[in-house]
């Protein structure tokens, strides 16, 4: 679904490597998402293309319970920055509701090269305003 993630996301070492980057990087707010008390996901506040962005990652296990939407509705109420921008694969529909069910409406496309698919995929950009 996620059609922009690490290029080897079966090396551990290098998944370490990129969350302690994310963990030390004052300028990313990142939080557990909990469910039931059990750890459901994360969702993240960090610069994008020079725009201040979120996004977010559900544990399959928990998808279609409305998780996510509740998360980002938390998040936002935390987050005082607007304009904020979020992407997602224009096939990414679960996301894609998520953003909408939380007031983003698109505001542009893009593409670029797919680690997780292996070709050129086509996201929409979507604004809070
Ligand atoms: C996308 C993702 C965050 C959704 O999480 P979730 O907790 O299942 O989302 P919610 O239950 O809050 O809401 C999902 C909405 O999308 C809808 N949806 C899900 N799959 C859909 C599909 N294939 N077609 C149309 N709608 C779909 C659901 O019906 C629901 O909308 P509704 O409340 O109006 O019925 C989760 O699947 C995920 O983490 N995917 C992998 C990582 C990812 O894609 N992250 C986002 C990168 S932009």
């Amino acid at each position: 679904m996620a059609a922009f993630t690490a290029k080897d996301p079966d090396n551990r070492s290098a998944f370490m490597a990129h969350w302690g980057k994310i963990l030390d990087d004052e300028g990313i707010t990142v939080q557990t998402i909990l469910f039931d008390g059990q750890i459901a996901g994360h969702i993240a506040y960090f610069q994008q293309f020079g725009k201040p962005s979120i996004s977010y990652w559900i544990d399959r296990g928990h998808w279609g319970k409305g998780v996510a939407t509740e998360a980002l509705r938390q998040f936002l109420a935390q987050l005082v920055t607007r304009p904020l921008y979020a992407r997602a694969a224009k096939d990414n529909l679960g996301s894609l509701r998520v953003l909408e069910k939380c007031g983003f409406r698109i505001c542009g496309a893009d593409k670029g090269f797919s680690h997780a698919r292996g070709e050129e995929v086509e996201e929409y950009i979507l604004e809070l305003a």
